[in-house]
Parts: C-alpha cells; sequence; structure tokens
C-alpha cells in the first residue's frame, strides 16, 4: 500500500472522518464545510481539490472534491479508501434525467451505475460486473430523504465519460432499458469501494432534462442543492451512530 501524503492528497488518515462527502466542484465542498460544518479545517488543496473536515451535529466529517469523470473520482476514491482509512464516500453531484417522471430538482439514488466506462477492465473479471451502491448508505439515505420530505428517486443510473457524446441515439437506448439519469463519476466509486470491501452511494438532483428540455430557475436549482447537501450530511450522522 502506497504511503501518505500521496500525490493527489496532502494530508493524514487522522484528517478524516469516517464519511466523506464528495462533490464533483471543489468550489460546492469549501460551500459545504463553511455553511454546514462546525469549526472545518482545511485537509487538503493539491491541484484545488478542496477537502475539509469539521463536525456535523457532534459527528466528524470531510467533504473534498472528486473532479469530473471517473479518472478524477477514481484516483480519489481508492485513496481515500485504501491509504487515508475512510470508510463511507457519498457522492453528491448533478445529473441529466432520462424520464419523463424524472423531473428537474428530485434526488435520485443510483442503486446501480451502469457505464460506457472501461474502468472495470483493470480487475479482470471473467464477465461483466454491476457497479452497485452499499445497500445499507442506500436504505439510510432514502430513510433521510423522507425525513427531509424531499421527492425522490431510487434505480439505475449512467455514469457515462461523455458529456458530448458523438453518438446521437445513446441516451435513448439507455432510456429504454430504464436508466433515469446521466453522471460522470458513480460507477467508478462504486467499483472503487467493492475492490476496498468499503462503502459507497451516489446521490444526484436533476439539473437538467435531457428529453423533456423541463428547466429551472437559479434559485430553484440552489434549493434543490441544498435539500441534497442536508440529505447527505443527515446520512453521515446516521451511519455514524449504527
Ligand atoms: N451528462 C452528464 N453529466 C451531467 C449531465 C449530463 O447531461 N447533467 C448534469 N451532469
Amino acid at each position: 500500500m502506497a504511503n501518505y501524503p500521496t500525490p493527489h492528497i496532502n494530508a493524514s488518515p487522522a484528517d478524516f472522518g469516517k464519511t466523506v462527502l464528495m462533490p464533483g466542484d471543489p468550489l460546492r465542498a469549501k460551500f459545504i464545510a463553511e455553511t454546514y460544518l462546525d469549526s472545518p479545517v482545511l485537509v487538503n488543496n493539491v491541484r484545488g481539490i478542496q477537502g475539509y473536515t469539521g463536525t456535523y451535529n457532534g459527528v466528524r466529517v470531510s467533504v473534498m472534491a472528486s473532479g469530473m469523470g471517473m479518472p478524477s473520482m477514481g484516483i480519489y476514491s481508492y485513496e481515500l479508501y485504501n491509504i487515508f482509512g475512510v470508510e463511507n464516500i457519498m457522492r453528491i453531484g448533478s445529473a441529466g434525467s432520462l424520464q419523463e417522471d424524472v423531473h428537474v430538482r428530485d434526488l435520485v439514488f443510483g442503486m446501480a451505475a451502469s457505464t460506457n466506462s472501461n474502468y472495470a477492465r483493470q480487475f479482470g473479471i471473467p464477465g461483466t460486473i454491476a457497479p452497485v451502491a452499499d445497500y445499507t448508505m442506500l436504505r439510510t439515505a432514502v430513510a433521510a430523504a423522507e425525513a427531509h420530505g424531499a421527492r425522490y428517486h431510487v434505480g439505475n443510473i449512467l455514469s457515462s465519460d461523455t458529456f458530448y457524446d458523438d453518438d446521437a441515439g445513446a441516451n435513448e437506448k439507455w432510456r429504454r432499458m430504464g436508466v433515469m439519469c446521466i453522471e460522470m463519476e458513480a460507477a467508478a466509486l462504486y467499483l472503487n469501494a467493492a475492490k476496498a470491501g468499503k462503502r459507497a452511494l451516489a446521490l444526484l438532483t436533476i439539473s437538467d432534462h435531457l428529453v423533456t428540455g423541463e428547466a429551472t430557475t437559479a434559485e430553484e436549482r440552489q434549493t434543490s442543492f441544498t435539500q441534497m447537501m442536508e440529505v447527505a450530511l443527515d446520512t453521515a450522522v446516521r451511519l455514524e451512530q449504527m
């Protein structure tokens, strides 16, 4: 096992809580830390991938950015699980909806993360492995979402390597298989968790609709992100108390 600090995280295992919330955007990590955590301390800033640890309702919680895409999520989640001793990682991000009944601002829990990525190839599985969320984290987070009165869906999501895809028919094929939305990081997170024997979950808010073009105001978008962050923090507290 590699030693810390790593080329990507200039910290030690004691700097992180048991649960790390991971938005893609470093500025969102900073916002969550400054808005919700008591006594937040900046524990990483390599490449501007800000990571903070503080307390929420008395529980030590960390929040660190993943960057965009599976290679980036792959690096940070690998190091957090295998080098920094983190047990639970919860991605919190945005996604584009593929289903008419999955509306802008709804929450989506990725029970499974289908993917067009080759990330799993490294594990040499003699077949196709299904990247799945940790069930304990999933049911804990769903209970938190219900306590917050959130509108939510649970099911299959797509982790895509492309935001701009040359295949104009691809989204429709995923939609027909019931895949709820597209994002770009969960499958790598779930596979790293499986390999490390740790827990992972992706919680998304729908920021845009890829089928109906349904739109939202910046203010409404912020409100739904706020709800997602509060559900995620509540989940971290519930996991600690188990
Ligand atoms: N594709 C991938 N990731 C996304 C999207 C999308 O349409 N919307 C928000 N995150």
